[in-house]
């Protein structure tokens, strides 16, 4: 029998598209950690921020909790509807609404999926510059929700620096219309950033206006070859001195055969332990041999043991594929994912306490690591080895993960560099935020919210 709830909403916001079977709650209700079961009560696709509005005001008179959907590409359970909630997809509003040659901006509404946005920055000649692998399925409003970071936030930072203005719908059902793309705005709070970040807890991201700028340099790919995590960021320092990075990453060997185990080419005829992809700008002959100068340095010190430069498009490519494969290449293994982040200065001693926490702690497990390395920001992924059972594993995990926590409070680092909190690291946040900014967010929450019907759950319980 049909829920009368539906009936309702459908009653309320009339023509509102909706989707009730179970392939469609099983698909919508999950992202992509697949921890939990899919149990929202009906799917809502608004096409209209009107749309939006009305299902948020039927929400609150009903008392149904709404979960904001994007691409479901969360790695921290933040899109999950596990518990009879309603999911607002956005994923038709994907549109772009206007172009702004002046201010350059471009706004856009928030279903609108990332590699879109950026074809359609390309389109007047500019780029939209914050890009990670989910590109393909992941939506602007999601990253703005996340505050997504990803492989380019060396050079331009995290998705919060490109937002000009936003339009939310809070929990309480008022539209607001967040700095209107002002480049100076000193009149008060700023919403608009509160907002970015905040997973969905305070209000639904309808609209975005983002900042675009000029393309890079023309820039090539380097995949070096390293000897040890103690070098990693003499490398980095540098490579940083003489080079303008686009990018600096860098993975390990189990990371690597995963990724050669999911089809791509080996880059050398030799295996090493840890490498790094770093994109340059390489316009010119000075900018070719510093690159060249900073590799024999390396090389010298002992410090690099290999390398390779890309000398096309394609090969560039190639070599983004050995790190940007790695999620997709691990999937299979479900794994229990850390996404930390400590001060860059702190990294060599953090590096140092963790791996020898790690190699204590997960003697039986695989673990994987990489990560955007030049922003302080580590992915340690534990894989969950065949046979054993999902709850097993997981809490051997969480039981680590207490006190990586601790090792990162000590160094006053963050449980989620740029995944957000969601339900995975929901009880870490106390190692990562003091009582008295908790308890803000909960009063914050309340204000926008006040029947707590956005997102449940997620962040911190009610
Ligand atoms: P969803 O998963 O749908 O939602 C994420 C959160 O945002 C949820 O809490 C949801 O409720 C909320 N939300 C979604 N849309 C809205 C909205 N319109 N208004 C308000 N709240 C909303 N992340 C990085 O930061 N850096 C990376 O390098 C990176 N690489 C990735 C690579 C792969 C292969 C994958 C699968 C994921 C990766 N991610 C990365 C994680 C993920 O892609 C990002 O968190 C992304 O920003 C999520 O966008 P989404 O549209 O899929 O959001
Ligand atoms: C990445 O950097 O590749 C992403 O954050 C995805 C992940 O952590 O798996
Ligand atoms: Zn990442």
């Amino acid at each position: 029998m049909t829920d009368p709830r539906i009936a309702s909403l459908e009653r309320a916001v009339h023509g509102l598209r909706l989707k009730t079977d179970p392939a469609d709650l099983e698909h919508y209700g999950r992202d992509w950690t697949r921890r939990w079961t899919p149990a929202p009560l009906a799917i809502a696709l608004p096409a209209s921020v009107a749309e939006v509005q009305a299902v948020v005001q039927w929400a609150n008179a009903e008392g149904v909790a709404v979960v904001p959907s994007g691409g479901r590409t969360g790695l921290s359970g933040g899109a999950v509807a596990a518990n009879g909630e309603l999911v607002l997809s956005l994923e038709r509003m994907n549109q772009v609404l206007d172009f702004n040659a002046v201010d350059r901006t471009l706004t856009v509404q928030a279903g609108m999926v990332l590699e879109a946005v950026h074809n359609a920055a390309l389109e007047q000649g500019l780029i939209y510059p914050v890009d990670f692998a989910a590109r393909g399925s992941c939506s602007i409003g999601g990253n703005i929700a996340t505050n997504a970071g990803g492989i380019r936030v060396i050079r331009y930072g995290n998705t919060r620096e490109w937002i000009a203005g936003l339009k939310v719908v809070t929990g309480a059902g008022e539209v607001l219309d967040l700095n209107r793309a002002l480049v100076k705005n000193s009149s008060g709070y700023d919403f608009r950033q509160l907002l970015v970040g905040s997973e969905g807890t305070l209000g639904i991201v309808v609209e975005a206006t983002l900042r675009l700028t000029e393309p890079p340099p023309p820039a090539n790919v380097m995949l070096l070859a390293l000897p040890s995590f103690e070098v990693l960021m003499q490398v980095f320092s540098a490579f940083r001195a003489r080079l303008r990075l686009e990018a600096f990453e860098f993975f390990t060997d189990r990371a690597l055969g995963h990724v050669l185990a999911h089809g791509a080419q080996a880059p050398f005829d030799q295996v090493y332990p840890f490498y790094v992809v770093t994109e340059y700008a390489a316009g010119d002959d000075a900018q070719e041999a510093a690159a060249l100068a900073a590799f024999e340095d390396c090389m010298t010190q002992g410090w690099v043991l290999d390398g390779v430069i890309s000398q096309s498009e394609a090969q560039a490519q190639q070599l983004w594929r050995l790190r940007e494969g790695i999620t997709e290449a691990v999937a299979r293994y479900k794994p229990y994912k850390n996404d930390i982040s400590v001060r860059i200065s702190a990294m060599p001693a953090f590096l140092e306490r963790t791996q020898a926490l790690l190699g204590e702690a997960y003697p039986d497990f695989e673990v994987v690591w990489f990560g955007h390395i030049g922003d302080g920001n580590l992915h340690i992924n534990v894989l969950k080895p065949d046979g054993y059972g999902d709850a097993e594993f997981i809490t051997a995990c969480e039981h680590v993960t207490k006190l990586l926590a601790q090792v990162l409070s000590e160094f006053e680092g963050s449980i989620s560099a740029e995944h957000g909190i969601g339900l995975v690291k929901k009880p870490y946040l106390e190692g990562t935020r003091s009582a008295a900014e908790i308890a803000l967010m909960r009063g914050v929450k309340q204000v926008f919210d006040p029947k707590g019907l956005l997102n449940p759950g997620k962040l911190f319980d009610a």
